[in-house]
């Protein structure tokens, strides 16, 4: 393969994708392997992430299934070392598992309840980071998925917006404090996005038609694909972003707007 974002043909790049076994995490990770890159497939459902790993397959793209707890530091460790030896190095890492929250306002909500969301969301998020920043090359780049619930609030959704707003938090700090190392450090901020994910909170909401209602209140009327998220993160990955470093880009249909 010669000529694509991720492989001139002498040299290709490599990367890990976390929650890559479902909705914009494995969208991402089939079109950095499209477009040349080989991939480590991260996904605590380790079938899942295999599932991934043989569409890219079928596709002539390469790719290694890696099992990850992002919100257990041993597992982290371990999986970035393991996505390293896979293919020799690190040139970009999508950090996109993340979970929903119960829906409910701050004052029904547990201490352990909102510790969850908060220890999953964000927590794994700076897990991620801590292993893949000492390892990322030179002219590596780091897009973490947050959410538009990191630029402002989602009603009854305390814990994820909390969540989501520290990982935009933690991508301007380290887009600050790795610049001199040659790494670049993003955010993604995608608005409702039809993957299998969301449309279990949808099937969850009691009463109300939460695809319908998102897609009228979105100004392009519709959701996202899961394909037009990861769209975003890849390109914040490759060099034609090679001047872009701690924005949290809205991918959102104009809701921000
Ligand atoms: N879908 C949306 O509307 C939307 C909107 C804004 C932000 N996001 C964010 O995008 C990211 C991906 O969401 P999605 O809708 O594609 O979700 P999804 O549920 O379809 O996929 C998430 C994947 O992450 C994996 N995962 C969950 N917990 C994990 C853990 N602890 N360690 C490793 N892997 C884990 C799951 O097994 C699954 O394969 C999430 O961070 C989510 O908060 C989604």
């Amino acid at each position: 393969m010669s000529g694509t974002a991720f492989n001139d043909g002498a040299v290709r790049k490599v990367g890990l994708v976390t929650g890559a076994g479902s909705g914009i995490g494995r969208a991402a990770a089939i079109e950095f392997a499209r477009q040349g890159a080989a991939v480590a497939v991260l996904d605590i459902d380790v079938s899942a992430a295999d599932e991934t790993v043989e569409m890219i397959g079928r596709d002539d793209g390469e790719a290694v299934a890696i099992a990850v707890d992002i919100a257990d530091e041993e597992s982290v460790r371990a999986a970035v070392a393991r996505a390293v030896a896979a293919y020799g190095g690190l040139d970009f890492a999508v950090n996109n598992a993340g979970m929903a929250s119960h829906h409910r306002r701050l004052d029904q909500m547990t201490l352990d309840q909102f510790e969850r969301v908060v220890h999953v969301n964000l927590a794994g998020t700076f897990l991620c980071m801590k292993y893949e920043l000492p390892l990322l090359k030179c002219g590596g780049a780091i897009v973490n998925i947050a959410s538009n619930g990191g630029l402002y609030a989602i009603p009854t959704a305390p814990a994820y917006v909390a969540a989501k707003h520290g990982i935009v938090g933690l991508t301007k700090v380290a887009a600050v404090d790795y610049a001199p190392n040659g790494i670049r450090v993003n955010a993604v901020c995608p608005g409702p996005t039809l993957t299998p994910g969301f449309e279990k909170v949808a099937a969850a909401a009691p009463g109300i038609d939460l695809i319908a209602m998102q897609a009228s209140t979105t100004p392009l009327g519709r959701l996202a694909t899961p394909e037009e998220a990861a769209a975003a993160a890849v390109w914040l990955c490759s060099d034609a972003a090679s001047f872009v470093t701690g924005i949290a880009l809205s991918v959102d249909g104009g809701r921000r707007a």
